[in-house]
């Protein structure tokens, strides 16, 4: 028995066998869960590639999440699996390189909105496109998160992204709340994705976690990460919601060194 028996989950972000939320996908299916995933564009490939790794089959929806259609179609394209979510993960991030590295100073706004828009503004969007398939029963919108109430070298426009994620995540639980959904999000240390590895000197991280972690931290194990993310989705957090859930080893009570 799982203790995710019987849940329908819908899952973004499997992009190789290094995202997150691939491992999220395998651990909910030996949990129990129903899966569907979503992709787009040119990582739809990539996606049903992996996806091929999972313990079963998965269906696979389309879903850019700035595309107005792929949102409006989303619900829909779902229920041709499932019938109704328990579950979704936001696992979406982006930021052009312009934003990135160091050069917050000269970033141009073309370059953040892109940005924010898919990386924060895009929970909500995920959110009131899976509401009907989660109002009636009741679900939960979990999203990933790296610790955005301080500064981080390099990470720039995505570290504000991640601040207005880390704030729309407190609105959503006010406003999705009453209509039945819980919101809330996984504060994560730095694990080697495609992601991270777009983020110029984000190699420093992992030397600079390990020393300040006070139980170790390992950027090459998403396990810790994605087992957060399977209790969330399960029976165990039913008053848990604009919560952001710390899974970093612990770095993010340490002042120092
Ligand atoms: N890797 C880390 O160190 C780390 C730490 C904390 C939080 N996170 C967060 O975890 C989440 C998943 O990232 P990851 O590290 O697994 O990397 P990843 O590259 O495997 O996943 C990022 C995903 O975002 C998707 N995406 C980008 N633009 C999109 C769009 N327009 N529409 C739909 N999907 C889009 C990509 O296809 C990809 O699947 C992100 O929110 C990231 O910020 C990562």
């Amino acid at each position: 028995m799982g203790i995710l028996d019987g849940k329908n989950l819908l899952i973004t972000g499997v992009l190789t066998d290094s995202s997150i939320a691939y491992h999220v996908a395998r651990l909910a299916q030996e949990q129990g869960a129903t899966v569907v995933l979503s992709s787009f564009g040119r990582a739809a490939g990539l996606t049903k590639r992996i996806a091929g790794r999972l313990p079963t089959e998965v269906p696979i929806v389309q879903l850019d999440i700035t595309n107005a259609d792929d949102l409006a179609n989303l619900a829909d394209e779902v229920k041709k699996h499932v019938p109704h979510l328990d579950g979704v993960l936001h696992s979406i991030a982006f930021a052009p390189e312009a934003a990135l590295g160091g050069n917050f100073l000269n970033t141009e706004w073309d370059d953040v909105k892109v940005a924010l828009e898919i990386s924060a503004f895009s929970f909500k969007s995920l959110g009131m496109a899976t509401l009907p398939l989660m109002q009636e029963r009741g679900g939960q919108l979990l999203g990933l998160d790296f610790d955005a109430t301080v500064t981080w070298p390099f990470y720039d426009w995505m570290g504000v992204s991640k601040a207005a994620l880390e704030s729309t995540c407190r609105y959503l639980a006010r406003d999705l709340g009453p209509k039945n959904v819980r919101v809330n999000l996984i504060a994560a240390g730095p694990l080697y994705t495609t992601a991270a590895k777009g983020i110029p000197g984000f190699d420093e991280f992992g030397p600079m976690w390990q020393r300040r972690a006070p139980i170790g931290w390992d950027t090459s194990d998403p396990i810790p990460t994605a087992k957060a993310c399977i209790a969330m989705f399960s029976d165990w957090f039913p008053a848990t919601t604009g919560e952001i859930i710390h899974v970093d080893g612990g770095v993010h009570s340490q002042g120092g060194p």
